[in-house]
């Protein structure tokens, strides 16, 4: 079976995954990399670290050492949708990276000067995790995923990003992960547990619910894996 990556930012979001890996090894390099089997498939889960430049180096770092046929980033955000509450999931259809600004020169905020705006995820594994949440009786959305360095914790500027770019929930890698994944040929996922909403309570509700959103995480990507 063909080898599956998983990666998370901190290992805080992954811990649950990492509990459910029958593990044989912790790889030695540059990222913390667990490698197991989960379901029928052999994983190596990636701990990439917090941010855009981490996200994109360890994505490309993966596939060029181990050649995974698919992918699935997992973690945690905050809430730009007022429909999306704690602990519910958001699955990207797809996401921008909206700290990105060429603005000056005539594009839409959060284009690259590829043109890219709205970097899709893959479809496939996407309606996979989608139909796996569903059968499982999560609450889960698909939806648009922002990302950029930073972590925001104001409501008005959460309501910014969400008028600009109908996102639905913010994050700090998903974007530059996608856009990396895609153009090395590797089909990605991006799954979010809600932690948060964005505003002034963020950093504390993102340590609050971090530990049961893990293990939210884990239990929808197990059985993505087993069936
Ligand atoms: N991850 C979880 N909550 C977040 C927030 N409010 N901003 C950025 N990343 C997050």
């Amino acid at each position: 079976m063909s080898m599956v990556a998983l990666f998370a930012a901190e290992g805080l979001e992954a811990q649950a995954l990492r509990r459910l890996l029958s593990l044989k090894e912790a790889l030695d390099g540059p990222w913390i990399i667990h490698q197991g089997t989960l379901g029928r498939y052999p994983v190596v889960l990636v701990e990439t670290g917090v941010g855009k430049v981490a996200a994109s180096a360890a994505v490309a770092y993966t596939k060029v050492r181990f050649n995974p046929a698919q992918a699935f980033w997992v973690g945690v955000a905050g809430a730009l949708n007022p429909e999306l509450k704690t602990m519910d999931l958001i699955l990207a259809q797809d996401a921008v990276q909206y700290d990105v600004d060429i603005t000056a020169f005539g594009r839409a905020p959060g284009e690259l000067a590829t043109g890219e705006r709205f970097i899709p995820a893959d479809a496939g594994l996407t309606s996979k995790v989608l139909r796996t949440a569903q059968s499982l009786g999560l609450p889960i959305r698909l939806g648009r995923i922002a990302s950029a360095d930073r972590f925001l914790a104001h409501r008005s500027e959460a309501e910014e990003v969400r008028r600009i770019f109908a996102a639905d929930a913010v994050e700090m890698e998903g974007a530059a992960a996608l856009w990396t994944a895609r153009r090395l040929g590797l089909p990605m996922a991006l799954l979010r547990a809600i932690t948060d909403q964005a505003g002034s309570e963020a950093p504390i509700a993102f340590e609050t619910f971090l530990e049961s959103a893990s293990e939210r995480l884990a239990q929808l990507i197990g059985q993505v894996l087993s069936s």
